[in-house]
């Protein structure tokens, strides 16, 4: 089966959160066990920047909205069957960032992932490839399968889409000139089609016109067909329900792993923890904190509503008051960076934050930490409470999507689990919580037992991969009749 992965990001050439972590470590997990699978993505000016890439010599012409634009095709090597390709478009891709700024989204994201939605299936025909499978992740992804079916039907006829929703609090709504602009015809500007409240919604497009959909947890499968979560998509997904799935995600070991990773102070595993106590003290000597003995809480997130950031915000100081330290690093909306850079300021030496995106030091907070605060509104799966986990990090997060999934709640009375869920969304449930967290915090000998059994468990990509591949084979099966 030759498998082709759509997607805005993935490690290692770009990430601005979990998509991109996701989509590189299921490319891993296909090529360690000899699976036909590639990537392809845009080529940002970050990556032309930092990688060495190779033409293809193959390059298209997009005509959408009056105008044409050219695209390159490059590959991640010389071979004949490259780990990734890159589309090429200095005019929509040579920026600085995949999406837009703190201060918001670029403005032309419409024209920009339209025009990649179809150069991928281009590219695809310049280089004389056909996918079994496309696999679409996300809104930028989401017109690809309406275009598959409406102007390249006749080149895909035995190609399968599976589009997988990653959040379905981003949508990719546009004004409904937008459609002009993707060249797609009026004939779709209905709420049977892809219109939405007047606007045009590029996800919908994804749920409605690929052959097999997929989320990132179950009970977020579950969750996204009731209205407090489906953000306005639950009916279609409602009448799609038989052809929804929930694929819970992995972290790639090979990346994640304090035994190997070379960006902490000092390595440690399960067998022996002592490199932990070395990384906790190297992260309080590097935030300035000045209560060694106090719990240690981290939080590493993209700064927006899903995140609860407000709660986190809300309850600081009171937490402080607890006795606990905090360590954050986030990027993301403006708000927030302030609301969280003041945090910080009038708690000094008990609440460090750093503003930005910093591989390396969300991975020191992850080594250093005693817990991992995650109080999500929604979480569809979450990668954060697995790293955590696996470095002996005790999450504590609200019950909701792949947190629910992924975290066992610790019952006192067994003296089991590995980490605190709470449930309302409030700074009060989360302060609770954190409470529940403190009284294990003091008896050592139970605290090594809730960090150990979370680092036992097995979150990697084997599984995962596999109910892909299932997935696809469901999806070639409704093209072949
Ligand atoms: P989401 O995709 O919703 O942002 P996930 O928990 O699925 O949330 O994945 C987040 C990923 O991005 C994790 O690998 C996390 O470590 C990383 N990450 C998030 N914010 C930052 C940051 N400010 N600096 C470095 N890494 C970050
Ligand atoms: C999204 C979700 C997150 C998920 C990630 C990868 O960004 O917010 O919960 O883990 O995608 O699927």
């Amino acid at each position: 089966m030759r498998i082709l992965i759509a997607t805005p990001e993935a490690v290692p050439y770009v990430k601005t959160g979990g998509l991109g972590d996701v989509t590189g470590a299921l490319l891993s997990e296909f090529r360690k066990h000899d699976i036909d699978a590639s990537l392809i993505l845009p080529l940002y000016r970050t990556i032309r920047d930092s990688f060495t890439l190779y033409r293809t010599g193959r390059s298209i012409l997009i005509r959408m909205g009056g105008a044409s634009f050219r695209g390159e095709i490059w590959a991640s090597d010389g071979s004949s069957d490259p780990q990734a390709y890159f589309v090429e478009c200095e005019e929509f891709f040579g920026r600085p960032e995949p999406y837009g700024t703190p201060a918001g989204d670029y403005p032309d994201n419409a024209p920009r992932f339209s025009f990649f939605s179809r150069a991928v299936l281009e590219a695809c025909i310049a280089m004389e490839i056909r996918p079994d499978v496309i696999h679409c992740n996300d809104w930028q992804t989401g017109l690809l399968p309406l275009y598959l079916k409406d102007h390249y039907r006749d080149f895909f006829r035995k190609t399968a889409t599976l589009f997988t929703i990653h959040n379905i609090g981003y949508q990719g709504i546009f004004p409904p000139a937008a459609l002009w602009a993707a060249g797609i015809g009026r004939n779709y500007f209905h709420p049977e089609a892809i219109e939405f409240y007047g606007k045009i919604n590029f996800m919908k497009a994804g749920l409605l016109y690929s052959d097999l959909i997929n989320t990132v947890s179950a009970t977020y499968a579950k969750e996204i067909l009731r209205k407090e979560f489906g953000f306005g998509l639950e009916g279609v997904l409602r009448r799609r329900k038989a052809d929804l799935h929930g694929v819970m995600n992995g972290i790639d070991y090979d990346e994640w792993d304090p035994a190997h990773d070379a960006a902490i102070p000092a390595r440690y595993g399960a067998d022996d923890l002592k490199g932990k106590a070395a990384c906790r003290k190297a992260l309080l000597k590097e935030t300035g904190l000045t209560r060694p003995n106090s719990p240690l809480f981290g939080v590493v997130s993209r700064f927006s509503s899903q995140k609860g950031i407000d709660l986190i915000a809300d309850a600081a100081d009171e937490l402080v008051g607890l006795g606990i330290s905090l360590v954050i690093l986030g990027k993301g909306e403006a708000y927030y960076q302030n609301l969280l850079t003041e945090v910080a300021g009038r708690n000094e030496g008990r609440v460090f934050a750093k503003i930005g995106f910093e591989e390396e030091l969300a991975r020191r907070i992850y080594a250093g930490c005693d817990f991992f605060l995650m109080p999500s509104s929604y979480e569809p799966c979450g990668l954060g409470q697995l790293i955590a986990l696996k470095y002996g990090t005790i999450p504590v997060a609200r019950r909701t999507g792949g947190l629910a999934d992924s975290i066992r709640d610790y019952d006192h009375l067994a003296a089991r689990g590995t980490g605190f869920l709470f449930d309302d969304f409030t700074p009060a449930a989360l302060r609770d919580a954190v409470k529940r967290a403190l009284c294990l915090f003091i008896v050592e000998r139970r605290r090594a037992r809730v960090m150990l059994e979370g680092m036992r468990e097995d979150f990697s990509w084997q599984k995962p991969a596999g109910e892909y591949l299932e997935l696809y084979e469901k999806a070639c099966g409704k093209v072949s009749g």
